[in-house]
């Protein structure tokens, strides 16, 4: 089946299986190998791109059902040589340690809170559910508070 995809700002016309996870057709057809493979259930959140903004887990979303959408990866997130701002603030808290996790976890705070800007404890626990085996939560809850407060602070 040939479907279509807007990855990263570039269509693409794919002929893949329509039951291919979109993370097969991102990594094997595309060559995007910045998404990665964790558990293929949708419980870690290794997988995790945007799909028209949205945070979605790869791994189980078949292909046809990206068909003529926008989807960003992690190599599609800086714009224009400047780093999105959840990435300058994992920098800046030095949340990666051996980063296996770390696109699927920066994917899923971006889009997070891209929707919710400004999240409570609650709805961070809620939506930010992706695994990291290296334990770097503690830093990955510092960089969505400052990026709230910054936000916070530009209202
Ligand atoms: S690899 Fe997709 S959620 Fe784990
Ligand atoms: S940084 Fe190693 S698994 Fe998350």
């Amino acid at each position: 089946m040939a479907i279509t995809l807007t990855v990263n700002g570039t269509s693409h016309s794919l002929d893949v299986e329509p039951d291919m996870p979109l993370l097969w057709a991102l990594r094997e057809t595309l060559g995007l190998t910045g998404t990665k493979f964790g558990c293929g259930i949708a419980a870690c959140g290794a997988c995790t791109v945007h799909l028209d903004g949205r945070a979605v887990r790869s791994c189980t979303l078949p292909s046809s059902a990206a068909d003529g959408k926008r989807v960003t990866t992690i190599e599609g997130l800086a714009e224009n040589g400047t780093l999105h701002r959840v990435q300058q603030a994992w920098v800046a808290h030095q949340v990666p340690q051996c980063g296996y996790c770390q696109s699927g976890l920066i994917m899923a705070v971006a889009g997070f809170l891209a929707q919710t800007p400004q999240p409570s404890d609650d709805e961070i626990d809620a939506a930010v559910t992706n695994i990291c085996r290296c334990g770097t939560f503690v830093r990955v809850r510092q960089a969505i508070r400052e990026l709230s407060k910054a936000e916070g602070a530009a209202v």
